[in-house]
């Protein structure tokens, strides 16, 4: 391979002076004239009818805007893949609430102080109907027909088989049961949720905080009833997203533009930490059961996998993240049979949402503890059973996706368990834990995460990216891909000056403004590296071609020499400039009925070490040390890449040990930072980061996605450690102290 000059080095991240001199503008920092603040009337119950809504007549209310389901021009829907969740709660006979925090009504002022007051004047009564707010309390409320279709309290059924698996478990020597959960996550940005809208009957425009300016394009053309040039979307500086921001922002963008219609002025709506944690997605709860059939020698014959999740009241995307969940289920092994079958179902608590891993997470976290149960009941280690039974390149999948990257995990386990020092440490802390009150233990999970949409995706989204070079000689790269910290805008101009033979610095990235930039999809799904980033890789050769076609570029030259050719055409001829559409690779299927196929244009392979600590005292377990070993395809920004994986690695550490969300009559109530406890530096371990490369040769310069990947290892490394410590196995996250301590108190210890 041809050493690159941009692409693999450390350039200084596009949007890092701006921030560090504190110039960034979030959309909190921008103001617009005779712009109002806007605020939402929630619901107090988790399932009911409203009776009433009436205004106390304390305050003067004609200094306010105040806007109902029936000041929306469109349609009052919050368009995703199932039509169900109002964007405001309707009015008249149909005015009823499906859990606590939906939004009721808006109002908006000048002043944003006089919010509050007006707020609690608002004054509704309901008649209360029972809710249910757990996966038990919904799947009791009828009898589910496993993975056939959906019903009243089903938003999405997966059922995913190949192979024998009746008969695989008939001839099984062992057969080993487990069940798993998983809890709620807050994604936790810095940022809170945040937009402002300007409205005119015939015009839409927000400034916000959002992973996906044409997800909030379409949904404020479905509210207002607009064409596509009606409606304009600018992202703001984005302090942090993980999903967060990648549905929900369609939300709050259609509240701000109706208040904004309605008073005809600008309109600014920022959430506080409160009301973001409370009334926002986060990650959905799932349980997760296995069966798993195995010979005496640890061969696994079959399994059979049930998953449900908890979407909330409204179905969002429960759908996409079943299906990853159910796709990512049996994991980096070979399988002669499975039976995956999921379901999303409905409660009465804030709808879940997207966060990193996305359904990933959840189905990761049961089977690598599941490994770990399989290998002591058939006497094996951890790494022997996983040796005998990882999937090989040109094995398949449990969708039948055949392996064609050159992927040897047994390797990636050897080097995983060797920089780590898993062997020795096994030893000694068995050893040293006899007599000691400090029990420490090391664990690991092997995994994949797929980059990419799932299925057909990526050929429905059919992505559009644009290149252009600026009279003042500027490269501009045209992606609705938004910057949120990841690293998005670096990397995409390395690839962009890599491409080219231009010079980093004079590469730059538009604003995503859907008035400016083609739709090249969403920043989700660990896509933009490996998707637009290819796109971007492929639209720079056409510019190549074109500068060569016209004599202003030879076949060798100097970054200079691009920047003076790339001038020159421009003054010539006006303008230069090339597009490059998505066109799937021939050689990848995925069949959407059968639910078989290629799920993802290609797969990233990790195994995650976790050494941890359990005070017998405080019955507090810690993370000491964490390594992180993943094959990513090509590395783009290695300081970047790292970057992201270290904060996954946090971010699971989170999911694993801390971040417990209390749930009270349907609602979160610790929404706060002071009691909902996410790591801090001082909590967290040393982590260590290690790369494999083995280019993929449908991403730009062979990367796959990284961005999902680290929230998936965490977990399972981290409990499989936690029973290697202390001989107790746990079976769901977030793990907390008093767990321990129960478990404890039983097992007397
Ligand atoms: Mo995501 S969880 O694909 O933003």
């Amino acid at each position: 391979m041809t050493q690159q000059r941009v692409v693999g080095t450390n350039v200084p991240r596009k949007e890092g002076p701006a921030k560090l001199l504190g110039v960034a503008r979030y959309v909190d920092d921008l103001t617009r004239p005779g712009m109002l603040h806007g605020a939402t009337v929630r619901s107090s119950v988790p399932r009911g009818r409203i009776v009433s809504i009436t205004f106390d007549q304390s305050i003067p209310w004609d200094e306010f805007t105040i806007v109902t389901a029936d000041d929306i021009p469109g349609r009052n829907l919050v368009p995703m893949f199932l039509e169900d969740q109002p964007l405001l709660v309707p009015t008249g006979p149909d005015a009823r609430v499906n859990h606590r925090e939906e939004p009721i009504l808006l109002i908006a002022h000048a002043n944003r102080e006089r919010l509050a007051a007006a707020m609690a004047a608002v004054k509704v009564t309901y008649a209360p109907e029972p809710a249910v707010f757990t996966i038990e309390e919904s799947l009791a409320q009828e009898p589910v027909v496993w993975g056939e279709g959906e019903s009243a309290n089903t938003f999405k059924r997966f059922h995913l088989e190949h192979g024998e698996v009746d008969a695989a478990f008939a001839q099984a020597d062992l057969i080993v049961e487990g069940e798993y959960r998983t809890g709620a996550q807050e994604q936790l940005y810095i940022e809170t949720n945040g937009m402002i809208a300007e409205a005119t009957p015939d015009q839409v425009t927000v400034w916000g905080s959002l992973q996906c300016p044409f997800y909030v394009h379409r949904a404020l053309k479905t509210i207002f009833g607009l064409p596509d040039e009606q409606v304009r979307v600018v992202q703001t500086e984005t302090g942090g997203a993980f999903g967060g921001k990648e549905e929900f922002p369609s939300v709050l963008a259609g509240h701000a533009a109706l208040l904004a219609l309605k008073s005809g002025r600008p309109v600014k709506m920022i959430y506080d930490r409160a009301e973001d944690m409370a009334a926002t997605t986060k990650r959905h709860p799932s349980r997760i059961r296995h069966r798993t059939a195995v010979t005496r020698e640890g061969k696994l014959l079959g399994c059979e996998i049930e998953i449900a999740i908890d979407g909330g009241a409204y179905a969002t995307l429960s759908a996409t993240v079943c299906s990853r969940a159910t796709i990512h289920a049996a994991g980096p092994y070979q399988w002669p049979a499975v039976r995956v079958r999921s379901c999303a179902v409905a409660t009465n608590t804030p709808p879940s949402g997207a966060f990193r891993g996305f359904g990933a997470p959840q189905a990761l976290f049961a089977l690598e503890r599941q490994m770990d149960k399989v290998a002591r009941a058939v006497g094996l280690t951890p790494e022997e059973l996983r040796r005998r039974n990882f999937i090989q390149a040109g094995g398949t999948t449990a969708t039948g996706q055949t392996i064609t990257q050159p992927i040897d995990l047994g390797a990636l386990l050897d080097r995983a368990l060797e920089v780590s020092e898993y062997h020795e440490k096994t030893k000694r802390f068995q050893r040293e834990n006899v007599s000691s009150a400090t029990k420490r233990g090391i664990g690991f999970a092997a995994f994949m995460h797929g980059a990419g949409f799932t299925g057909s995706g990526e050929r429905y989204l059919n992505s559009l990216v644009g290149l252009e070079v600026t009279r003042e000689g500027k490269v501009r790269v045209l992606v609705s891909s938004a910057e949120f910290g990841q690293g998005t805008n670096t990397i995409l101009a390395q690839i962009a000056a890599e491409a080219l033979g231009a010079a980093y610095v004079d590469v730059e990235i538009a604003q995503p403004d859907t008035s400016v930039v083609p739709n090249s999809g969403p920043t989700v799904a660990s896509r933009t590296a490996m998707v637009v980033g290819g796109l971007v890789e492929r639209a720079a050769g056409k510019i190549i071609e074109s500068l060569r076609l016209a004599g202003f570029l030879g076949e060798t030259y100097s970054p200079e020499e691009f920047l003076a050719g790339a001038r020159a055409y421009v003054e010539q001829f006006g303008e230069l400039k090339a597009f490059q559409r998505w066109e799937s690779p021939g050689t990848i299927f995925w069949d959407d009925a059968k639910y078989m196929g290629d799920a993802y244009p290609t797969y990233a392979w990790a195994v995650y070490v976790a050494e941890v600590a359990v005070d017998m005292t405080t019955y507090t377990p810690v993370v000491t040390r964490f390594d992180a070993l993943q094959e990513v395809g090509k590395v783009i920004h290695p300081i970047l890449a790292a970057g992201q994986i270290e904060g996954g690695v946090a971010q699971g550490i989170g999911y694993a040990l801390y971040e417990r969300c209390v749930w009270r009559d349907g609602v979160m109530a610790n929404n706060q930072m002071t009691n909902y406890i996410m790591p801090t530096s001082g909590d967290l371990p040393p982590i260590y980061v290690h790369f494999e490369e083995i280019p993929f040769e449908h991403g730009a310069y062979g990367a796959k996605g990284i961005g999902e990947l680290p929230m998936d290892g965490p977990a399972p490394a981290i409990l499989n450690a936690i029973e290697n410590a202390t001989g107790v196995a746990f079976h769901h996250v977030p793990l907390m102290p008093e767990d321990v301590f129960e478990a404890m108190v039983e097992v007397g210890r």
